[in-house]
């Protein structure tokens, strides 16, 4: 498998991505003949564990991407960004920034989401799969564009800093049918995690902003 089946099968086991695989992100994708997809998919899954099943099945808001190979009308867009919108859980006291160090080692691990993971395995963000954050690392895919200087570009906004909590919680309740994973909603990654990523994103000091 290339890097790219490879993440875009992990990122479907985890119910994260809508069918089908769409390597370039929000291009035109070819159709795979739907019977194939899904003697793969439970070739490849059918053995996990039952609480993984139910995963295996798009929700509603992944329906409507794979319906509409990814390309939804506006009024599809509106409903899937409000459903998403409404999972989105703000962290209690408003705030937004956590560690960026901490943020820095959750957007290094690739680890979780696999069932051989041993049980209390804390997933990782692997950010790193599709984006560029730190100028040193030389190691990233382009999926998703470059974050470098996130927050310097974006003059550290608080209503940027917010819309980032938001895309990393629920990537679909900011653009309906992100290729981007769901972290929060579908708890990969916890609150902490997620304000740990936003400050790598908006913390002055933070390397993505040096
Ligand atoms: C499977 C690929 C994938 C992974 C993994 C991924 N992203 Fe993304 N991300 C994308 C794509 C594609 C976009 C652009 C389309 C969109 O906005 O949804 C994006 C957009 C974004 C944006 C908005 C960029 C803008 O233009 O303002 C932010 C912020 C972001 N990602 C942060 C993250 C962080 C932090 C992580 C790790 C926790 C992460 N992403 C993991 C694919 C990914």
């Amino acid at each position: 498998m290339t890097n790219t089946m490879k993440i875009a099968a992990l990122a479907l086991a985890a119910g994260f991505i809508a069918l089908p695989f769409n390597a370039s992100a929000q291009t035109a994708p070819k159709s795979a003949d739907p019977a194939l997809v899904d003697a793969y998919v439970k070739a490849t899954f059918g053995k996990a564990p039952p609480e993984w099943q139910e995963r295996i099945v798009p929700d509603e808001t992944l329906k409507t991407c794979n319906a509409f190979h990814n390309n939804v009308p506006s009024k599809e867009a509106d409903a899937i960004v409000k459903r998403e919108l409404a999972k989105v859980v703000y962290p209690a006291d408003g705030k937004f920034l956590g560690d960026w160090k901490e943020g820095r080692k959750v957007a290094n691990n690739g680890r979780g989401g696999q069932f051989s993971d041993p049980p209390g395995t804390v997933a990782g963000g692997n950010c790193y799969a599709c984006h560029q954050l730190e100028k040193s690392e030389v190691s990233y895919g382009t999926l998703g564009p470059s974050l470098t200087n996130y927050g310097k570009d974006r003059k550290y906004a608080p209503d940027e800093i917010k819309n980032a909590f938001t895309k990393i919680y629920d990537s679909q309740a900011v653009f309906a049918c992100s290729s981007m994973p769901r972290f929060g909603a579908n708890k990969v990654l916890d609150e902490k995690q997620i304000q740990d990523l936003v400050a790598l994103l908006f913390d002055p000091e933070s390397p993505v902003n040096k």
